[in-house]
């Protein structure tokens, strides 16, 4: 006997997972470091408070929890989990899972599990998507882990998990840092999404002259269209709120300074260590980066001329097209990511359930991910989203529209990093024969580095006959 699972760290998403948990009939056990959120959180609870059992001693917590237990963790995924880890550890028994469900670093979640094989105890690295609104009515969560700790937390994830047509939008996806990887990627491509969504934004307050109001108003008819997503919505309805201070719009009062806290800079790490590039998501990490140097900026700003060329404002349509190429590309790039993780660290990634639990609950949901899952279900030439069908049907209708806005904002002076690298990547990708014959010619120029010719598909060690430079 005892709580079905117990939730430590009542924070935002701590509190609204526990009251989730309770809300689906479980018996929920919590505790927190400090014993002053609890009470607060049991107020909170209202009526639901019947099916908590709150403890302020971690040694009282566990014991309230029945066997073999899932204990959840919603607190910083770094040092303070390690030191949680420590302390909780001699209170467990064989069996017992604990599970981190907060943004960490997979890396650390695979050294976690490390330290736990053979041990009979289990690690979790659950990945958390929705905010607080997600979490108290139903996330998107990504689990890796054990298949016994699977068995233990399925009935409890599947009931709070967010509905897709009735399908938990919850999945086991892999071993160890599996779960923590795919959230990873999923916050890459919301970076990458909400930057070519200001990028957009950006072309028509600067470009066009628009004020906030205008331009939501026509985010949120795109909200009709092939556009729908949550992240569309969510900003449609920012650049409609008005700040009660001043009156003017909230986002004209907000200083243009992003903040981040890690994941989206992890995904672009992770690719370029498997030798990969996801130049949307980079695009997004860099121009926040940029965000920042915001003295720098405002010095710039009379010093460096646009000298921009002739162009005029592309069409609404236009717009709205651009932005869906840019999010196929910017999701193909995720998913290629998924797949060098998937095979580095023999994860065996199931695509087409990623992008079906990231349907409902998750930040980047949209109506593209639905199309995204059946391209998935069927077959893909090259393991390469880009190329399913239906995808490049939409790519055809979309590209060119994409150019004429890159175009545009070239032009104009605006500056479009993640649209425009989207571009350069859907360019770089068409092209059978690239450009890195040069690249190879100039490194075994100066260094000997040698090559593979056209005409020798096992020899990479070919030099040239270079010419003496001039
Ligand atoms: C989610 C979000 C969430 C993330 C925020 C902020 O899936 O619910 O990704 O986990 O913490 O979006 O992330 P940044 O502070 O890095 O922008």
């Amino acid at each position: 006997t005892g709580a079905d699972i117990g939730v430590y760290g009542l924070g935002t998403m701590g509190s609204a997972l526990a009251l989730n948990f309770a809300d689906k009939g479980f018996d929920v056990a919590v505790s927190n470091r400090e014993p002053e959120w609890i009470k607060a959180f049991l107020t909170e609870a209202g009526p639901l408070s019947e099916r908590l059992t709150a403890e302020a001693e971690l040694a009282d917590f566990v014991a309230a929890i029945a066997r073999p237990r899932s204990i959840l963790f919603m607190i910083p995924s770094g040092a303070p989990m390690d030191a949680m880890i420590k302390a909780i550890r001699p209170h467990l028994d064989e069996g017992d899972t604990i599970i981190d469900g907060g943004n960490a670093d997979f890396n650390a979640t695979r050294r976690r599990s490390a330290d736990f094989e053979g041990t009979g105890l289990h690690y979790v690295g659950m990945g958390v998507s929705g905010g607080e609104e997600g979490a108290r009515h139903g996330p998107s969560m990504m689990v890796g882990g054990t298949d016994h700790s699977w068995t233990q937390l399925r009935p409890m994830v599947e009931a709070i998990a967010a509905k897709f047509e009735g399908d938990a939008c919850v999945a086991h996806l892999g071993p160890d840092g599996a779960g923590h990887f795919v959230k990873t990627v999923h916050n890459g491509i919301e970076y990458a999404d909400m930057q070519m969504i200001a990028e957009v934004y950006g072309m028509l307050r600067d470009g066009g002259g628009q004020d906030a109001g205008q331009i939501g108003a026509l985010f949120e008819r795109w909200q009709d269209g092939p556009l729908s997503s949550y992240l569309i919505e969510v900003s449609a309805a920012a650049l409609q709120s008005t700040d009660s201070k001043t009156g003017k719009p909230m986002v004209d009062v907000i200083l243009d300074q992003a903040g981040q806290k890690g994941t989206g800079r992890w995904t672009v790490i992770e690719a370029l260590k498997m030798g990969q590039s996801a130049n949307t998501i980079e695009a997004a990490v860099g121009a926040r980066g940029w965000s920042a140097e915001k003295d720098a900026r405002e010095c710039a700003a009379p010093l460096l001329e646009a000298q921009a060329l002739d162009a005029s404002l592309p069409a609404e349509d236009d717009l709205e097209m651009a932005l869906l190429a840019g999010r196929i590309l910017a999701h193909a790039q995720g998913f290629r990511i998924l797949a060098s993780a998937s095979e580095e660290f023999d994860w065996s990634l199931d695509y087409a359930r990623i992008s079906e639990i990231w349907r409902a609950g998750c930040i980047i949901r949209s109506a593209l991910l639905d199309d995204l899952s059946d391209a998935f279900r069927k077959e893909l030439p090259a393991d390469h989203l880009i190329l399913a069908p239906a995808m490049r049907a939409r790519l055809r209708e979309s590209i060119p529209a994409l150019r004429r806005v890159v175009s545009a904002g070239v032009s104009m002076g605006v500056a479009m990093p993640a649209l425009s690298g989207a571009l350069a990547w859907y360019d770089s990708m068409r092209r059978a024969r690239g450009t890195a014959n040069l690249i190879q010619a100039q490194r075994d120029f100066f260094g000997n580095h040698g090559f593979a010719r056209v005409d020798d598909a096992v020899g990479t060690d070919h030099h040239g006959d270079w010419k003496p430079p001039a």
